[in-house]
């Protein structure tokens, strides 16, 4: 029978600041999906910045209220704990007071794919902290479009006829599919706005289930800026699917995402390993982790920490030069982000503010 690998996220206190998650958070959520999680095949909970990431297999299906709550409840002990020893934002991400049946649309980041466990099933989430969704984009069209990253593309006659694109409209709450790369061209002129489309999900010819990443956007969903989603992705990898090591290449160039300060910043996405998930240096800059996984009959074997690999050493290291860089721009674009980013903060505010003062020319 098929296996789903359900990843649920949220920031439910940070310690300190917006950096960390409390270890004390961390043991509440393992026994909780221990004690509660009957459900589960394995679970593993982890932490990237001050997000807590559960990453569950089990056999019910995607969208399964059991297991959506139980990450819920397991994330509002959580949250209790972080009310407890006062850590800042406490139950920030859990925007509503109850569970209704699906976790999507009270607070959570959820990405989860149900698929048939191939001989061997390689996998890696990436989690990322102080950005957003659309901070996907990029590499998942490196991943699986290009193949100046991904050989395969050209040289593997499993992946030469692409893949399809499952690209969501945040503002409009629609979707549509690219087939690349027939469709590149239509598509880049869509997923190069990270901020209001993003890749939801990438399928093989053959509709197979290849990648998805969660794509919430909470500033929307709560009416009031509260922060940004700080996403994750599932990639399959190998075997007619982007090697492992082609599914990280795309995170050597640091490239910009929005995110950091207040979540109104660009800056340089830097890979790193968990150890080094604790983003201070003005809130960021933006982290993203990779934690490799086979699963054997839902069993998580691993993890195995991938940005560890002192081979992404030099793309730390230009992460750090474009960050004294942008830093230096101050509150001025494009390192601040554009007033339509900033709409669901102060500039609503500040125009109210100002109401009368603006004279017509
Ligand atoms: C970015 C982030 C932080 C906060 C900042 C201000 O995503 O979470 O940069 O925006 O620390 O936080 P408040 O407004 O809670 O003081
Ligand atoms: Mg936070
Ligand atoms: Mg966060």
């Amino acid at each position: 029978s098929k296996i789903t690998l359900t990843v649920i996220k949220a920031d439910v206190g940070g310690f300190v600041g917006h950096t960390d998650v409390h270890p004390e958070l961390l043991e509440i959520a393992k026994k909780h999906l221990k004690e509660k999680g009957k459900m589960l095949i394995d679970f593993h909970v982890t932490r990237v910045g001050d997000d807590i990431e559960l990453i569950m297999t089990h056999r019910e299906g995607i969208d399964n209220e059991e297991v959506h709550k139980l990450a819920w409840d397991a994330l509002w002990s959580c949250g209790e704990k972080a009310k407890e020893l006062k850590l800042y934002g406490a139950g920030q991400d859990l925007l509503k007071d109850s569970f209704s049946g699906n976790i999507k649309g009270l607070g959570p980041g959820v990405a989860e794919m149900e698929i048939e466990e191939r001989k061997s099933e390689p996998v890696i989430i990436f989690m990322a902290d102080k950005t957003e969704p659309g901070a996907w984009n990029l590499p998942l069209y490196k991943m699986f479009a290009d193949p100046f990253n991904t050989v395969g593309l050209a040289i593997d006659p499993n992946m030469h006829q692409g893949f399809k694109f499952e690209v969501y409209d945040m503002i409009g709450h629609k979707k549509i599919i690219f087939e690349t790369p027939e469709d590149i061209y239509d598509m880049l002129v869509f997923i190069g706005a990270t901020g209001r489309y993003c890749i939801r999900r990438v399928y093989t010819k053959n509709n197979e289930i290849a990648a998805v990443s969660s794509t919430q956007r909470m500033n929307f969903m709560a009416g009031k800026y509260i922060g940004k989603d700080d996403p994750v992705l599932i990639v399959r990898c190998q075997n007619g699917l982007p090697a492992v090591g082609e599914a990280l290449e795309p995170f050597a160039n640091p490239y910009l995402v929005a995110g950091w300060m207040r979540g109104s910043h660009n800056g340089p996405m830097i890979p790193v390993s968990l150890e080094d998930a604790v983003p201070t240096r003005f809130d960021g800059p933006p982290r993203v982790c990779a934690l490799g996984f086979q699963l054997a009959e839902g069993k998580l074997i691993g993890p195995q920490d991938f940005f560890k690999d002192v081979a992404f050493d030099n793309a730390r290291e230009k992460a750090l030069e474009i960050a004294d860089y942008i830093r230096k721009m101050g509150p001025f674009e494009p390192h601040r982000l554009p007033l339509e980013e900033l709409e669901y903060t102060t500039l609503p505010h500040v125009v109210k503010k100002l109401q009368g003062r603006w004279k017509e020319e």
